[in-house]
């Protein structure tokens, strides 16, 4: 397998130089105004983007839009009845784990309101999700309410020009799903907890039970919404809940029994597979009259995975093989199963399984990206790879520190390390040429605004730089549209392009807010944000607190 490099960091301000180019830039533009060309913006120097386009099918190549993500869970008040908040709950029922959810971003009361704020942002694209739990509390009990209000907020959308794309699954699921109170499920699944995505006879039911959702979301939605993701950084996802149990229901079959958590990710193919084709045939409406009614997907999360020994980059064979392995379970492993229509049970690199009804179901692929991380060849952790992942906190000798330590992001514990979102965007534009790509989460928790427009800025460049080599990349969400509730992590972490005031739920701009407004109005950066932002040199400091 190809290994991709590393570039090393340079030093790519641009001083007084870059002064001089842009005042020459600024003679250009001044000398064709006098000529009367005042409209020819071709004259302004920097990083242009193409213009809004599909996201899918050949028509799009080219094109750009930009877009923030959300995801329900996260922001959204008056949610009861996910997993997330049982799990996350105060006593008497809670399990106790991390900080309670609670009230959120108050989202959901705010719905209406905060489509103003992403209008204010110049944005093409609202990339949310669709909280199953509302729509279904109880199994089969549809819940017109919850129908109606994601109606509101995609009609408010669709009116203020900014086109909705729906996450089915992020994360987060209905308690009757796998009720996380419930330890082992001996008496099979039933309809107030079907047991999970283990469970053998569970998942086959949950499977279609989120196809039926998706296919009540597409009938429902399908006529205003054309851009679709099945689920979110399913990896991840199936790591926290499944592998290790952070996240409800809090199942660790990774560590106890590696086959049964294989058979997780085996049946979440499979979900994304029902979802994709329940939506494919639902929504039947080409919203924006691209000629296609539906662009489904999903999104996968990406690291650039360092290889490392006690705590240093290694260039030891044998942990460059570990990075290897992992790149592959973390980026190619699910994709590969649909390109190819089968399955990798045993992670070494060679498809035994045959699933010919998985072939070609994806449309579109969304990268995320937001760390880099170090990887050590030894026996722990995930036992069939052999090897041991650096995931902050847990620091068994293979994380990395920085090469610069501005880029150290305390509230996540790991690096934000520009160039890995370049080399995942062209690894993939070399292995699938044909899927097309969109930047579908990049952000980076930070108090500090001048940071947070760095880290937007830097991020646009190095997916220009894959852009230029060839890369399909067809866009930039940024994550996320104002701080929210960070799994896990509680709220700590602060990723919003806003800043919500936790006790009155204020929104206030910050300067990434800012600056990616202007570069989404204009559709470039311009040479003189790359210079004031843009680059590999020092990031601005997490105690600079200027908003
Ligand atoms: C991603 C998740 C998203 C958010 C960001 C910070 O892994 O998809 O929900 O938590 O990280």
């Amino acid at each position: 397998m190809k290994r991709s490099l590393h570039p090393r960091r340079g030093e790519r301000r641009f001083g007084t130089a870059g002064a001089a180019r842009f005042t020459a830039a600024l003679l250009i533009a001044i000398a064709l105004f006098a000529c009367g060309d005042d409209d020819d913006d071709t004259a302004v120097d920097g990083l242009r983007f193409g213009n809004k386009g599909p996201i899918a099918t050949e028509a799009g190549r080219g094109s750009f839009t930009f877009g923030v993500a959300t995801a329900a869970t996260q922001i959204e008040d008056e949610n009861p009845d996910t997993d997330w908040y049982l799990w996350t709950a105060p006593e008497p029922q809670g399990l106790g784990n991390g900080v309670f959810v609670g009230e959120a971003s108050r989202g959901f009361t705010k719905a209406i309101e905060d489509v103003e704020l992403i209008r204010d942002l110049a944005l093409d694209v609202y990339r949310f999700s669709v909280e199953w739990s509302r729509i279904e509390p109880q199994r089969d009990a549809v819940n017109e309410e919850g129908l109606a209000h994601y109606d509101r907020m995609i009609d408010a959308l669709v009116a203020a020009g900014i086109a909705p794309m729906i996450t089915v699954h992020h994360f987060s699921s209905p308690v009757w799903v796998d009720d996380p109170r419930v330890a082992n499920c001996a008496g099979g699944p039933s309809d107030t907890n079907l047991c999970g995505w283990t469970h053998p006879q569970g998942a086959a039911l949950i499977i279609e039970e989120l196809a039926e959702h998706a296919r009540l979301l597409a009938e429902r939605y399908g006529d205003r919404v054309d851009d679709w993701t099945t689920l979110n950084e399913p990896v991840n996802y199936l790591l926290a809940s499944y592998g290790v149990g952070f996240f409800p229901p809090g199942r660790s079959f990774m560590l106890s029994d590696f086959p049964t958590f294989i058979d997780a990710v085996r049946n979440y193919i499979r979900a994304h597979v029902a979802v994709y084709e329940a939506i494919k045939e639902a929504d039947t409406v080409d919203a924006d009259g691209d000629g296609v009614a539906a662009h489904v997907g999903f999104t996968l999360n990406t690291i650039e995975w360092l290889p490392s020994r006690d705590n240093a980059p290694s260039d030891r064979a044998e942990d460059i093989a570990a990075a290897d392995r992992l790149t592959y379970a973390y980026h190619h492993l699910f994709v590969d199963s649909l390109i190819h229509g089968g399955f990798d049970a045993d992670l070494d690199q060679e498809r035994e399984e045959s699933h010919p009804d998985w072939q070609g179901k994806i449309d579109w692929l969304g990268v995320q990206y937001y760390s880099r991380n170090g990887v050590t060849a030894e026996p722990a952790i995930i036992p069939v790879l052999n090897l041991m992942p650096c995931f902050g906190e847990f620091d068994l000798g293979s994380c990395v520190a920085p090469d610069d330590p501005t880029h150290w992001v305390p509230a996540m514990r790991y690096e934000y390390y520009a160039p890995g979102l370049y080399n995942v965007l062209v690894d993939f534009a070399q292995r699938w040429p044909e899927l097309p790509m969109t930047v579908t989460e990049s952000g980076l928790a930070t108090e500090n605004g001048r940071r947070r427009a760095e880290h937007v800025v830097r991020s646009l460049e190095q997916i220009h730089r894959a852009i230029e080599e060839g890369a399909d990349v067809r866009g930039y969400y940024h994550w996320s549209l104002y701080d929210n509730f960070e799994w896990a992590e509680g709220y700590e972490p602060r990723f919003g392009l806003y800043r919500v005031d936790f006790t009155t739920y204020e929104r206030s701009p910050t300067e990434g807010a800012e600056i990616l407004a202007e570069i989404a109005r204009d559709r470039i950066i311009r040479r003189e944000v790359q210079e004031t932002y843009g680059g590999l040199g020092p990031m601005s400091p997490e105690e600079d607190l200027e908003m």
